[in-house]
């Protein structure tokens, strides 16, 4: 049966326009988006949505949401003044969910992902990236991918898969022979079950050139491109990202104009992670800058233990507005239309248009600004997610 949520006081089409609908209807069959505008129809479900306003659902496009246990201790060493690589130095960081991740059975990891998918649901988000990273064996890597296929059959939201060998040297191993590792082996195993391949392309971490041999051989196997690129300091990743042609470049924090315009020449999304440098109590990456060079921006929660256990993307969406300085109008495509772009997903879902997915968010609320405005405020929801609706309280 259809469903008809009628009379919306404002809907976010969330198209390059960025056009606002008043007082306007959307009729949902089979998860798609039939008719917008002014209807009428018998015999359907309707829904009176004259309180509320209707955006498209959102599109986490960069998380790192299967691991097991947390970095609470490095939390407190962290607030003491150790830095990121000085703990991963040390075996902590990366290294330490890697173990903690390790110990775990299949099932309770993968009860894990579902319910942080759970969580990040309630916030709005019906569409989630997630990168493996926390194997670093190509057994321990294939075991991640192969759990998030059947989290992919069983989460409310639909999921993207990134493979993400290439996030840290496992311990007591030589990088050169694990670069190798990844690319004679890990890549062809990946390519069965993931659809992006990133990198972690940082000083300390994997070089520049390590990452291009890396992404060459991910491309020749046919999978999609992402780079972590200057997260911490100047890496040559965004350079990097527009060289290769990357579908995103993730962070960006200290990419320089050169990097930047080279990613324009490829039409590269740049991602950027706001809740991250909150968190790190680092620098925020220059959108604006990366703005005016005609970038797309998408903005995402990154939610992993170590640098951003986000789970409302609407945390990165207001750190975007308040901190880094976007508009309301960017910092929603950044986490609608662009984030669909960030996992080429742009044609399907990331705007309400007709033929595109029902996924819809409807806040309580009559005007997006509130959602701003009232910024600790959680809005009472209603959420449509391939056909059904959820109504969410808080
Ligand atoms: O995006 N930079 C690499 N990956 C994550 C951090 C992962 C971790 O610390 O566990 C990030 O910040
Ligand atoms: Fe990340």
């Amino acid at each position: 049966m259809g469903l008809l949520l009628k009379n919306i006081n404002k809907i976010y089409v969330c198209d390059d326009k960025f056009r606002i609908l008043k007082n306007s209807s959307i009729y949902i069959e089979n998860g798609k988006i039939e008719d917008i505008g002014k209807i009428d129809k018998k015999g359907v479900e309707e829904i009176d949505c004259s309180n509320y306003i209707c955006l498209p659902g959102f599109i986490d496009s960069h998380t790192h949401l299967i691991y097991g246990g947390d970095r609470v201790k490095e939390f407190e060493l962290k607030l003491k003044g150790f830095s990121y690589l000085e703990i991963l130095k040390k075996g902590g960081g990366i290294l330490k969910t890697v173990s903690d991740t390790r110990k775990i059975s299949d099932e309770e990891l993968e009860k894990l992902v579902l319910e942080r998918l759970n969580l990040m649901f309630k916030e709005g988000t019906t569409t989630c990236e997630i990168k493996t990273g926390y194997g670093l064996s190509l057994k321990d890597e294939e075991r991640l991918l192969k759990i998030l296929n059947n989290v992919k059959k069983k989460a409310v939201q639909d999921i993207v898969i990134t493979y993400m060998g290439a996030h840290a040297v496992p311990k007591n191993y030589s990088k050169k022979k694990y670069v190798e590792e990844i690319i004679n082996e890990g890549i062809k195993i990946a390519s069965k079950y993931a659809e992006f391949c990133d990198v972690f392309c940082e000083k300390g971490v994997f070089t520049y050139s390590e990452s291009k041999k890396i992404c060459e051989k991910a491309k020749e196997e046919g999978l999609l491109l992402k780079i972590h690129a200057d997260e911490l300091s100047p890496s040559k990743g965004a350079y990097l990202a527009g060289e290769i042609g990357a579908v995103s470049c993730e962070h960006m924090v200290y990419s320089n104009l050169k990097g930047i315009r080279k990613m324009k020449e490829k039409d590269v999304i740049a991602v950027l992670l706001p809740a991250t440098s909150f968190f790190l109590r680092k620098k925020f990456a220059n959108a604006k800058k990366i703005k005016e060079e005609g970038l797309k921006i998408a903005i995402a929660t990154d939610h992993n233990p170590g640098t951003s256990p986000c789970f409302s993307i609407l945390t990165p969406a207001k750190l975007a507005l308040f901190i880094m300085k976007l508009d309301i109008k960017d910092v929603i495509l950044g986490i609608t239309l662009n984030a669909a772009r960030a996992i080429k997903r742009e044609k399907i879902i990331g705007s309400i248009e007709k033929g595109k997915k029902a996924d819809l968010v409807l806040f309580k609320t009559n005007d997006i600004h509130y959602l701003f405005y009232n910024f600790d405020l959680k809005f009472k929801k209603i959420i449509i997610k391939k056909g059904k609706l959820f109504k969410i309280d808080t």
